[in-house]
């Protein structure tokens, strides 16, 4: 958590909402001490652009703080038509609550030339970035403007699986399904990155006692929380069989929060961009069987019991 004296870790937050993006936002948004939202950028992916701009600030109003910067970017994918996931988050994208429509503005400026602008402006190791999404806004970034590379401090992403394989495709995790090239220029780009995969996710599930503890904090935030989950666990409790929905993007900011909560492996991760029945695949070298260069952190475990106690304690700041 926190040290008092050391500054609050200046973050930009990529992201496709989708009820956990906007708990990822709201985890965020109740550590003032501990994380400066330099802006948000919309990227589409699980709902179309137009609908994760919107609810990406739709989420600020109701932490009331319509003061972030939301920014839109890339309506789709480098490569591939857009593949979207209403079956899971809803038509809206934000399924559960009833939010109203957000009054804030959207920002002008494209989301790519904001995430460049602000690599620029700031000291090289002083911005870390955050996809929640599909990695097309970054790797756009990325193309446009390879000298920011070197100022990242860290990509801290929600994405890819090894252990756990797939959930879109039986070899992909969506994120990285919906645009394999923006994901191959991001892991190849040389960049510190920290890959919260499945493999964590799947151990982060909402179970009935832990979304209780939300609605229990009886403020609007918690409540539209475990509305939220409502909504999105009835697929993924189906499907899996368990005990609640996996709380994917949170995990991400948690990281950050408290890294401690995460055990994980330097090893290497490709991804997969040929191949129609496995495209979107992470080949992460988890037993080190290849002699190909380590090039991400790839998270294995979590606290969960520490992950929900975290989490539920920083919404209540809200
Ligand atoms: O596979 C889970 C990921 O895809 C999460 O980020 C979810 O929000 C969707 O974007
Ligand atoms: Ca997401």
């Amino acid at each position: 958590m926190g040290d008092f004296n050391m500054p609050a870790r200046k973050i930009i937050i990529d992201t496709d909402p989708g009820q956990d993006d906007a708990v990822a936002i709201l985890l965020a948004l109740g550590s003032p001490k501990d994380i400066e939202i330099l802006g948000i950028t919309a990227v589409a992916g699980n709902v179309p652009l137009a609908l994760t701009q919107k609810n990406a600030r739709m989420v600020c109003e109701l932490a009331g703080r319509p003061d972030i910067k939301v920014y839109a970017g890339s309506k789709h994918p480098l490569a591939h038509r857009l593949v979207t996931a209403e079956h899971v988050h809803g038509k809206t994208g934000l399924d559960g609550p009833t939010l109203p429509d957000p009054t804030m503005p959207l920002q002008d400026q494209h989301a790519v030339d904001f995430i460049i602008e602000t690599l620029r402006n700031h000291p090289a190791g002083t911005v870390t970035l955050c996809p929640l999404g599909p990695l097309t806004n970054i790797a756009s970034a990325f193309n446009q403007a390879p000298d920011i590379i070197e100022k990242v401090q860290e990509i801290v992403l929600m994405g890819g699986a090894y252990f756990e394989v797939g959930n879109i495709t039986p070899a992909a995790e969506f994120n990285i399904y919906v645009d394999p090239e923006a994901a191959e220029i991001v892991f190849k780009a040389g960049a510190p990155i920290t890959v919260m995969p499945l493999d964590v996710t799947h151990k982060a599930l909402v179970t009935k006692s832990r979304n209780d503890a939300f609605r229990d904090l009886g403020t609007p935030v918690g409540i539209a929380v475990a509305e939220m989950t409502d909504f999105f666990e009835r697929f993924d409790k189906e499907k899996y069989g368990t005990a609640g929905a996996p709380l994917h993007d949170p995990t991400v900011i948690a990281y950050l929060l408290n890294p401690k909560l995460f055990t994980g492996r330097f090893i290497n991760v490709e991804i997969e961009t040929k191949s129609t029945l496995t495209r979107g695949m992470t080949v992460a070298d988890w037993w080190r069987v290849t002699d190909r260069e380590p090039n991400a952190m790839f998270m294995g475990d979590i606290d969960a019991d520490g992950f929900f106690e975290l989490l539920t304690n920083r919404l209540a700041n809200l």
